[in-house]
C-alpha cells in the first residue's frame, strides 16, 4: 500500500504503477542507460510508450518512436521524439540502417508488438544493446489462428549468436515482478519521487466516465488512444 502525495493527484497516480512500473524496469531494469543511448520504442503513443518517453527523455536517450496513425505521430513529435516512424511500413532493422548505417544500430530496443518485430529487433541492436520484450500486442483479437502466426513468426533465441553479437534479450513481465515486495516498493519509491520533483510527468491520455466504458474499449481494440485511458467511478 503507497500513500499518493498530494502533490501528484489520483488521475496521474493511476498511470504510474503499470505504465511508468514497466516502463522503469524495461529502461533501468535490464542493464545500462547512459545519455545519448539510442532508443527504439514500438507503439510509442500507447500508455507504456508515452511513459517510457518520460522516463527517456529525463535520461536524456536519443528517442526514435513509431506509431500508426498520423495523429500519434503529431503527438510523439511534441513529446521531443527525434524521429518517428510509420509502425505500418517501418522496419526496425531498416530504421536502423536508414539512421546510422551499416554497423550502427540501437543500444535499447522496447518492444510491446512482438513476433517478426523480435528478429527484427535483434539484427536492429548494436553490439552491447538489448532488446526489451514487454507484451505481445499481436496476440489480440485475432484467435487462435493469430496465436499460431505468432508462434511461427517469433524467432527462437540463439544463445550463441547472441555472445557472438554482444547482444542481449530480455523480458519483463510485471506480474511476476511484482511478487517481489522489495523491488515494487523501490520502484514506486522513485516513481513517486520523480513525479513530486516534477522530473516525470504521468497524466492519463485521456479521462471518461465509466458509462463511456464501451466507447473506452473500442478506442483501445481500435488501436485509436493516446495514452492511458482512465475511466472515472
Ligand atoms: N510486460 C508487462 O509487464 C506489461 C505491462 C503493461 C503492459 N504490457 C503490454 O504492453 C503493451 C502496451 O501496453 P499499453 O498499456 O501501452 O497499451 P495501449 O495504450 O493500448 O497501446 C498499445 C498499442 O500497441 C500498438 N500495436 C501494435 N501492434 C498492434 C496490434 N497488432 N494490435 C493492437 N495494438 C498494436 C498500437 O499502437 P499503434 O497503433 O501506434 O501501432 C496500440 O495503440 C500491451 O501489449 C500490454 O499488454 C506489458
Amino acid at each position: 500500500m503507497h500513500a499518493i502525495p498530494d502533490s501528484l493527484g489520483t488521475q496521474s497516480a493511476v498511470v504510474l504503477p503499470l505504465n511508468y512500473g514497466t516502463a522503469y524496469v524495461a529502461l533501468y531494469r535490464t542493464g545500462p542507460i547512459e545519455p545519448g543511448m539510442r532508443l527504439f520504442l514500438h507503439a510509442a503513443a500507447g500508455g507504456v510508450g508515452l511513459a517510457v518517453i518520460d522516463l527517456a527523455r529525463r535520461a536524456g536517450l536519443e528517442i526514435v518512436g513509431a506509431a500508426s496513425s498520423h495523429f500519434k505521430r503529431e503527438r510523439l513529435q511534441s513529446e521531443g521524439v527525434k524521429h518517428v516512424v510509420d509502425s505500418r511500413r517501418a522496419h526496425v532493422d531498416r530504421v536502423a540502417r536508414d539512421l546510422y548505417g551499416r554497423n550502427g544500430g540501437f543500444d535499447i530496443i522496447i518492444d510491446s508488438v512482438g513476433g517478426r518485430t523480435i528478429s527484427q529487433g535483434i539484427r536492429a541492436l548494436r553490439p552491447g544493446g538489448r532488446l526489451v520484450s514487454c507484451g505481445v500486442a499481436t496476440l489480440s483479437k485475432r484467435g487462435i489462428l493469430g496465436a499460431l502466426g505468432l508462434l511461427f513468426s517469433t524467432p527462437r533465441i540463439d544463445p550463441f549468436r547472441m555472445l557472438a553479437r554482444s547482444r542481449g534479450f530480455y523480458g519483463v513481465h510485471l506480474g511476476q515482478l511484482m511478487r517481489d515486495p522489495v523491488l515494487v516498493r523501490e520502484v514506486l519509491d522513485e516513481l513517486i519521487r520523480l513525479a513530486d520533483a516534477k522530473e516525470i510527468h504521468p497524466e492519463p491520455g485521456r479521462v471518461m466516465q465509466l458509462a463511456e466504458a464501451a466507447t473506452a474499449h473500442h478506442l483501445l481494440e481500435r488501436r485509436r488512444n493516446v495514452g492511458k485511458i482512465v475511466l472515472r467511478v
